[in-house]
């Protein structure tokens, strides 16, 4: 069969093939990028269904709105306003899964050869969808503070590109959050270059200590002229379920309408069930104790992580301690392979994701990704200590 050009730049993912290995009897895996299915509220979400089907079956059974179940437009405001973020439910639409929204924003934005800059690294699934629509993709160097604004601002200069997509917060894979006076920078860089800045947020609410800095969002109504230049994707994936594949995007006005007219002819509008099965479920007053729980059942995790890890591997690796989300970035010493290792360790049962594919170019081979979501205590002591046979 000939295939579309477009799918020339783009392999399957490295992730992919190594989770083929994953059904290997007794493995523990720190690779996936899900989360906890014991911490879905399933008694919640079980509740707003049948309220839902019991109160209006016709109409979330049937076709809906592109836009959005309004309900939950209505909910998700509010949801944003809690978090300082002031935004009318007709200046955000729903999307299936914030996946949806950055292909809305690769489809409505990116022309083949456009420049993109990225997080190096950052999310893979960003990377390729981004690619199929032909953007030439630059990496932008990032520390524990999150990207370096000096580079990033050089590359906007250099590359004039058509949009920066950024993880400010609990980045994937990086675990980084971008630091405060970084933020305040980075929104004055936008509306001085007028470059489209993308804030990609699933993870911001799975902080273990005190709350991140604002997001980017929240921060613009400080920054003159930075709000229009600013597109902003949520998600409940990682905070309530991502099964329902309810997400949102935010974006001033002309760019929304156009994403919407795309998403018309993509999937018509998510599902209605799951949108007022979401809407319901934020008038129950039960996501704020769903939260709490997850914050403090992967705070633990983390640090129990961060502990076994210091134990166990020592001067073999190096890591920040992320303070929320779900993964710790490292970096092996001595200059080891971290796919090499990755092989060593899938033989000892026990499975990570090396840091490779997440950069846009020029991957530093010695980097890993281990998320600390779905494995318990006992777990994450037993899969550390089977990485040091691994060495
Ligand atoms: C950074 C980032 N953005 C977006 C997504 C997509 O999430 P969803 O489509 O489930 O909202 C993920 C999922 O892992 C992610 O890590």
């Amino acid at each position: 069969m000939k295939f579309a050009q477009r799918l020339d730049a783009i392999e399957t993912s490295a992730i992919r093939e190594l989770f083929k290995l994953l059904s290997k009897p007794g493995i523990i895996s720190f690779a996936g990028g899900f989360p906890d299915p014991a911490l879905f509220d399933v008694e919640g979400i079980r509740e707003s269904t049948a309220a839902v089907l019991a109160q209006q079956p016709g109409a979330v059974l049937q076709y809906g709105a592109t836009e959005g179940w309004q309900p939950l437009r209505e909910g998700i405001s509010a949801f944003m306003a809690a978090k300082g973020c002031s935004v009318a439910p007709e200046g955000l639409i729903v999307t299936t899964g914030s996946q949806q929204a950055l292909d809305l924003i690769g489809k409505t934005l990116i022309s083949p050869g456009d420049k993109v800059i990225v997080e190096a690294p950052t999310f893979l699934a960003t990377i390729q969808c981004f690619r199929l629509y032909g953007a030439d993709i630059v990496g932008a160097p990032i520390d524990a503070d999150g990207v370096k604004v000096d580079v990033l601002e050089q590359l906007i200069a250099q590359h004039k590109p058509k949009l920066v997509y950024l993880i400010p917060t609990f980045g994937n894979p990086s675990g980084a959050t971008l630091s405060l006076e970084r933020r305040k920078r980075i929104l004055e860089l936008a509306a001085r270059t007028q470059t489209i800045v993308v804030e990609d947020d699933p993870y911001g609410e799975l902080y273990f200590g005190a709350p991140p800095p604002p997001s980017l969002l929240s921060l613009s109504a400080q920054v003159p002229g930075s709000r229009e230049w600013l597109a902003h994707c949520g998600s409940f994936s990682k905070i309530l379920s991502p099964g329902l594949r309810v997400g949102w995007m935010i974006a001033p006005p002309e760019l929304l309408a156009r994403a919407t007219m795309c998403k018309q002819f993509s999937d018509a509008h998510t599902s209605n069930l799951t949108q007022a099965t979401a809407a319901h479920y934020l008038t129950l007053g039960r996501l704020q104790p769903t939260l709490d729980q997850v914050r403090s059942v992967y705070a633990q995790r983390a640090l129990v992580m961060a502990e076994a890890l210091k134990r166990e591997l020592g001067e073999a690796i190096e890591f920040n301690a992320p303070q929320g989300g779900m993964f710790f970035w490292a970096r092996l010493t001595q200059g080891r392979s971290a796919a090499e290792f990755a092989k060593r360790a899938i033989d000892k049962l026990v499975a990570f994701v090396p840091g490779a594919p997440f950069y846009a170019h020029d991957p530093d081979p010695a980097t890993l990704r281990l998320s600390f979501a779905t494995a318990d205590l006992a777990k994450i002591e037993e899969g550390i200590a089977r990485l040091r046979q691994a060495l």
